[in-house]
């Protein structure tokens, strides 16, 4: 008991811990086995327990790492979950590293992701290729372009003698993206007033936007939105799309690509617009509360409040949440999140190839020192 009470104290004096259930420590070559909500791809096991921190119910986590022998699984991150918050068992097993989420860490939700994977590929979310002398040119290609999440990078030694030294930027999705948006009376909707969105150091702009119009050409991607404005704010965001369509009966965001024509349609209920790149568009969309909308799924917690203004509160108040569902007739709030860390849609094993992160959230708490005149 004693000994127990000095490690605690220990730990809080370190600031390792905000309160009894940060628990940062990986876990090398133990499995939690079974329990599992979700399997996503991640490099290496630290990007996994962002990963488990990000999705909104992980609780612990088990990574199958690149020497994991068992079959051909690696860079497998398994999400899991129980109801009593631990781990039902705890296997010793070689090729797995286990940990837990960081959710009770106040953990950065842009968290600077350093490491970089030799004879790791990250294949998809493509958007731009050019080609660089090394990896180390390939990143900063990567960190100077604010929509770049991830990059792989063929070396001297790729198999495909003419795609070697080509460096390929990737993209996945920085906004939080809501699963689900579905129309339900007595449920009222919105965003944490802290939300992360890309910015940029240009100034406000107006939306421009075609009322009862469709660019019916150049599909990529459709993501549920709330309004055209939101839905401007994905495609601004997203480095292929040139333009957009927002239904608002069925609340579909189309991002489009097209860069050769703009074709306009008049359909009635289809708004379509322009990115907003080089301004920084009025963000009301976050402000408003919807009245009538669910946003299903994705919870972290629910609990009794008198109000939707409440629940906007209590929404900005907590780090982990993006946004919120308030149920009127029952005076409960749920707060909500979605993964936004760079995500790779898979990781394999290639020779010859490096993979890693943008590093532009390494160097956002780096203040510019002013230079002092030396006499
Ligand atoms: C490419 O192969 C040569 C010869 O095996 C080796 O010396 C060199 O370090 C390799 N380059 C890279 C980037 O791995």
């Amino acid at each position: 008991m004693a000994t127990h009470f000095i490690l605690v104290g220990l730990l809080c004096l370190c600031g390792l811990s905000q309160s009894n259930d940060c628990k940062r420590e990986l876990l090398v070559n133990v499995d939690f086995p079974g329990a599992d909500i979700a399997s996503l791809f991640s490099p290496d096991a630290e990007h996994c327990q962002q990963l488990c921190t990000q999705h909104s119910s992980c609780l612990f986590f088990s990574f199958l790492r690149h020497d994991w022998a068992g079959d051909n699984r690696q860079f497998h991150c398994y999400l899991k979950f129980t109801s009593s918050g631990k781990p039902k068992v705890e296997t010793s097993l070689l090729g797995i590293t286990s940990g837990f989420s960081l959710k009770a860490c106040n953990p950065d939700p842009q968290p600077c992701l350093s490491q970089v994977y030799h004879h790791v590929n990250f294949p998809g979310g493509d958007y731009r290729t050019l080609f660089t002398a090394d990896y180390e040119e390939c990143q900063k290609a990567c960190t100077s372009d604010p929509a770049c999440q991830f990059f792989t990078f063929l070396d001297e030694n790729f198999t495909t003698a003419d795609i070697r030294y080509k460096c390929y930027l990737k993209f996945s999705w920085p906004v939080p993206r809501i699963p689900i948006i579905k129309p339900v009376p007595v449920i009222v909707s919105g965003f944490s007033q802290q939300i992360q969105m890309p910015q940029n150091h240009y100034p406000a702009c107006e939306v421009k936007l075609f009322p009862n119009s469709d660019f019916p050409i150049g599909n990529i991607d459709v993501l549920p939105a709330t309004s055209p404005e939101h839905c401007q704010t994905f495609c601004s965001a997203h480095p292929l799309c040139t333009y957009f369509t927002y239904i608002s009966h069925s609340f579909n965001c189309y991002l489009k690509n097209n860069a050769a024509t703009l074709v306009l349609k008049a359909v009635k209920g289809y708004t379509s617009g322009l990115p907003a790149r080089f301004c920084q568009p009025h963000n009301d969309w976050i402000k408003k509360t919807y009245v009538g909308l669910d946003f299903p799924s994705s919870d972290i917690r629910y609990f009794p409040t008198n109000d939707v203004e409440g629940c906007q509160r209590a929404c900005t108040e907590d780090n982990n949440c993006q946004f919120y569902s308030y149920i009127t007739n029952i005076n409960r709030c749920y707060l909500k999140r979605v993964i936004t860390v760079p995500a790779p849609p898979r990781v394999v094993k290639e020779a010859n190839t490096v993979s890693g992160f943008s590093l532009r959230d390494c160097y956002k708490d780096i203040v510019p020192t002013i230079p002092v005149n030396k006499h």
